[in-house]
């Protein structure tokens, strides 16, 4: 089948949307991606025909839209190649799933003198809950470096992998270089230490085919709404071994066993890691936007983005005075760049004026761009919807704003 780029804009409403009378071109999507048809489809559906409370009532709505949460986590199970579904767990989105981790995960295997081992890449999700983890522990936050291409330097990864080191957190996909992880082998490497892994897959579930018993994944985590998905439903996958171990973080509601003021035992996996009542109606979307996805092809999907990727990188070097900030060999989706004297949020302002939506700032990745000595770049972002005249538009926009700003 090949792939009808036109066929696939039409299921996305909001990409008909005009912004100051301009057509919009969405390049933000390592923020967030647009909605399918399917996706909204479904909210509308549960939320006026089926809606009640998940595992809690005899009725037949709650019993339908149990039956739904569990078949979407079966879903997810499926699209990532998960031995069981009750290892995945559904959150609010990958900091919170990264959170989870990092504060149970703390409470039983870190202390003094312990180290926990991150990237010069990570998104700020990935640091911050394993520092926090850190210092109530006493433990310390290690990072591995990158090159100058934003490629993180293997020869460094496997020296800092010594026996004081009791996890390894790493991104699949950096959403602020593009930058495609060798997550396969880091895994490996970290696994012949016999030191788990956690892998930030939020910019890579949405990209690339991803099956977690092949990359042998201890830990994975993606959220909802950069896979098409709504906004306040994400996934943490983790091996059976693990979520056995880990202890519960937060109490009440469909986690418990049984109550009582002198005790209370907990309930089985996957339920012991979701306390209250969960974002049951977005985790039925985020099986409706995993099948979505399966039906077009993630494969083929990704050949069409690393087409729009090549395509925008070519045009863009076009440029005088622009640098793009990560130019590794594997790369996926991302293109951010400075321009000489010119700040990004001004970049940024302008571009949007001719109704093109790129990100400024630094992408939640400040350690990243204290270490390329920049305080931001501009950040254009493709999705399985871009389209080459889109590029074009973007970088004859680019080229006309940045003459006005120079
Ligand atoms: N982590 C998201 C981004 O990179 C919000 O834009």
């Amino acid at each position: 089948m090949t792939y009808n780029v036109a066929e696939i804009r039409n299921q996305f409403p909001i990409l008909t949307q005009k912004v100051y009378k301009k057509p919009l071109i969405y390049l933000d999507n390592a923020a967030t991606t647009q909605k399918p048809d399917v996706v909204i489809q479904s909210l509308e559906t549960y939320y006026s025909k089926y809606n009640a409370n998940i595992h809690r009532g005899v009725h037949f709505l709650s019993s339908h839209c149990t039956d739904a949460t569990e078949s979407a986590r079966k879903t997810v199970q499926k699209f990532i190649n998960a031995a069981h579904p009750h290892e995945i767990i559904f959150t609010r989105g990958t900091t919170e799933a990264i959170n989870l981790v990092a504060k149970t995960f703390g409470q039983i295997e870190l202390k003094k003198g312990d180290k926990v081992l991150v990237t010069r890449m990570e998104h700020h999700s990935n640091i911050v809950p394993w520092q926090m983890a850190c210092e109530q522990y006493g433990a310390e936050l290690c990072v591995v470096e990158i090159d100058k291409q934003g490629t993180i330097d293997l020869n460094s990864y496997e020296k800092a992998l010594n026996e004081n080191v009791k996890i390894a957190a790493f991104t699949h996909i950096s959403n602020t270089l593009g930058t495609i992880n060798d997550v396969k082998k880091m895994v490996e490497m970290a696994h012949s230490q016999d030191i788990p892994v956690l892998i930030d897959g939020a910019q890579a579930i949405q990209h690339t085919h991803v099956d977690v018993q092949d990359l042998d994944a201890d830990f994975y985590v993606f959220s909802g709404h950069k896979v098409y998905a709504p906004t306040g439903i994400g996934v943490l996958y983790g091996k059976e071994k693990w979520l056995e171990k880990l202890p519960p973080w937060e109490g009440g509601g469909e986690m418990i066993d049984r109550v009582s003021f002198e005790k209370t035992t907990y309930n089985t996996l996957p339920f012991k890691f979701e306390a209250g009542t969960p974002n049951y109606i977005g985790a039925i979307a985020l099986g409706v936007a995993l099948d979505y996805i399966q039906n077009i092809g993630i494969d083929s999907i990704k050949a069409h983005e690393e087409e729009l990727l090549r395509y925008a990188t070519e045009r863009i070097s076009e440029i005088n005075d622009l640098e793009i900030i990560g130019t590794a060999e594997h790369k996926s989706s991302v293109l951010s760049f400075i321009v000489k004297n010119i700040h990004p949020y001004d970049i940024g302002v302008l571009l949007d004026k001719t109704g093109i939506a790129v990100r400024t700032g630094n992408h939640c990745t400040q350690p990243l761009h204290d270490w390329y000595n920049i305080s931001g770049t501009v950040r254009a972002s493709f999705a399985m919807y871009n389209t080459k005249s889109e590029i074009d538009y973007f970088i004859e926009k680019l080229d006309f704003v940045l003459n006005m700003l120079q």
